[in-house]
């Protein structure tokens, strides 16, 4: 699903985005370009990174501990 209709950039491709290590909004702004523009993706953007940034931490701590 598109997240930020502006740039282009699906939730995916956020998920993706934490999966590669980035941890703070600036970052995936930087490398999607997602807010750019009108801003109004921001909220739900943040909330999906949030989310995807948990998953990245419970999948890192299940390989770790293996
Ligand atoms: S929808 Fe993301 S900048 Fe406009």
């Amino acid at each position: 699903m598109y997240v930020c209709i502006c740039k282009g950039v699906t939730d995916r491709d956020i998920v993706a985005a934490a999966e590669q290590g980035a941890t703070r909004m600036s970052q995936l702004k930087e490398c999607t370009g997602l807010g750019s523009q009108c801003g109004k993706c921001a909220r739900d953007a943040k909330a999906i990174f949030n989310e995807a940034k948990q998953q990245a931490r419970e999948m890192s701590h299940l390989f770790s501990a293996a």
